[in-house]
């Protein structure tokens, strides 16, 4: 079977980037049914970028910065071709994509959100988590369409939160689930058969 190939788009620190493409490795994961063709990041301060590249993985950055998003997501676009993707993955990419690009690759576009996305959308899932003092919150890995992570969801996974004594200790519990879970998803997705 030929690998799948993600591209996968960053903003930040890149973590879950990095998780993807350790489990691509020999022995990983997702080594016999994915392959890490780019990382892509709207910021060139990205750490991740920094990451993926001491990685030996190929990289782009296709500043977002005031650029009007038309004139930025046409970028893209291109800049992504050029890898031939089966999937992009949307790994803490801070941006919201327009329906221009997400007609483009609908059904081939997956993110990852630090919630549940049927309660809660948009940036700071655990804050919201911790600020609420919820006992457990969920990450929600789903297609992403027109909206800010209203597209259909894949899976769910808990991350128990009892006991958390602060912010950075929701983040870190919710983190370590996010990097296995996240490639437990993506890989029935490259096997071609959907969902988990
Ligand atoms: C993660 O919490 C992810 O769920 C959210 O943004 C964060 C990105 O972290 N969408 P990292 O860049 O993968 O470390």
């Amino acid at each position: 079977m030929r690998k799948r190939r993600l591209a996968i788009l960053i903003s930040g620190r890149g973590s879950n980037m990095e998780a993807i493409a350790r489990e691509t490795q020999p022995g990983g994961m997702l080594a016999d049914c994915a392959e890490v063709a780019v990382v892509a990041a709207n910021r060139a301060e990205a750490v991740g970028l920094r990451v993926a590249a001491e990685m030996g993985l190929p990289t782009v950055c296709v500043p977002s910065r005031g650029r009007g998003r038309e004139e930025f997501e046409r970028e893209l676009l291109a800049e992504l071709e050029r890898f031939s993707p089966d999937w992009i993955v949307l790994a803490g990419f801070m941006r919201v994509l327009s329906p221009l690009f997400v007609a483009r690759h609908r059904n081939r576009i997956v993110n990852i959100h630090p919630a549940d996305a049927r309660e809660y959308q948009g940036a700071h899932g655990y804050e919201w988590a911790w600020e609420r003092g919820l006992a457990a919150t969920w990450i929600t890995v789903h297609y992403v369409d027109e909206g800010v992570d209203t597209g259909e969801i894949i899976a769910l996974r808990r991350v128990d939160l009892a006991g958390a004594a602060s912010l950075d200790e929701v983040r870190a519990r919710g983190l370590r689930i996010e990097h296995g879970f996240f490639c437990q998803v993506l890989r029935p997705l490259c096997l071609g058969r959907g969902g988990l």
